[in-house]
């Protein structure tokens, strides 16, 4: 068995696991246990939790590579790989009851940066809505049984997906960016979980995606399945505070960039 592989069923065997015991903390009821960047941007103490369990299972079986969680921060490995962690993607969901949460696990190699880090493996678990979504390089990307392949055509204009950051002072300029964009759409969803969003562009059910300001264990996992499903992902504007990320099919993706990247 290759690497990625490997790599491939432990992230998602972990996943399940994890997925599961976030849906039974969800069923016990929802503690908030802080808030980070703003009021609205919210951490719960199953988050915390379920990247503990993460962060133990992987410890075990993978004692030299390094870790980067959403909840705990970085520890460097030995080994070349990191694990790049969202316990409960969708925080706000999870906290609301809405069923559009789910685990992200990501294995990258190289230095733990987006802009230069391979992603070798991914599992995305949406415990709540039965669905996990895998993904190894080179290997293709998969639900369960079945190869997941983007959109390739949107005669009727593109279903996009977006999101917003929880600092309300970025709103206005998102929503600007929303109205550049809706000339090619033929309608626009906010899911409130990227890697939700962007397991949904790998499986086709979005054309496309874009969000300013995701972290790393936002898009590492769903950017895999993307690229595994035949789609393309870029990250724009990398030297602002809050680069954009673009995903879609290829021609949906290069109408994005058309749009979104000064640079294109
Ligand atoms: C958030 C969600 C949301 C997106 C935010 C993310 P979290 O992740 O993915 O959809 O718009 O940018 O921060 O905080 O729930 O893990």
């Amino acid at each position: 068995m290759t690497l990625e592989l490997e790599l491939g069923e432990l992230a998602t065997e972990i996943a399940r696991e994890a997925g599961a015991l976030a849906r039974a903390r969800r069923r016990d009821g929802v503690r908030l246990a802080a808030t980070k960047t703003t009021l609205a941007d919210i951490v719960t103490d199953a988050d915390r939790e379920v990247e503990a369990l993460i962060r133990e299972r992987l410890r075990a079986a993978r004692p030299d590579d390094g870790f980067l969680g959403e909840e705990s921060g970085a520890e460097p490995g030995a080994s070349g790989i990191t694990w790049v962690v969202d316990p409960i993607d969708g925080t706000v969901n999870y906290a609301y009851g809405i069923p559009a949460y789910n685990v992200s696990i990501a294995a990258v190699q190289g230095e733990p940066d987006p802009e230069t880090w391979v992603a070798l493996a991914a599992a995305v678990n949406a415990p709540a809505l039965g669905e996990i979504f895998t993904a190894a390089r080179g290997h293709g990307a998969w639900l369960e049984g079945s190869r997941l392949a983007v959109t390739e055509e949107t005669p009727a204009g593109a279903l996009l997906g977006t999101g917003f950051g929880y600092d309300p002072a970025t709103h206005e300029g998102d929503l600007a960016t929303v109205a550049r964009v809706m000339p090619m759409a033929r309608d626009l969803r906010r899911m409130g979980a990227a890697a939700l969003d962007l397991a949904y562009v790998a499986a086709g059910r979005l054309d496309g995606y874009f969000e300013r300001g995701l972290r790393p264990w936002d898009h590492a996992a769903g950017a895999l399945l993307i690229t595994e499903a035949g789609g393309c992902v870029s990250r724009v504007d990398v030297e602002s505070t809050r680069p954009m990320l673009v995903a879609g099919g290829r021609d949906v993706h290069a109408r994005l960039l058309d749009i979104l990247d000064p640079k294109h």
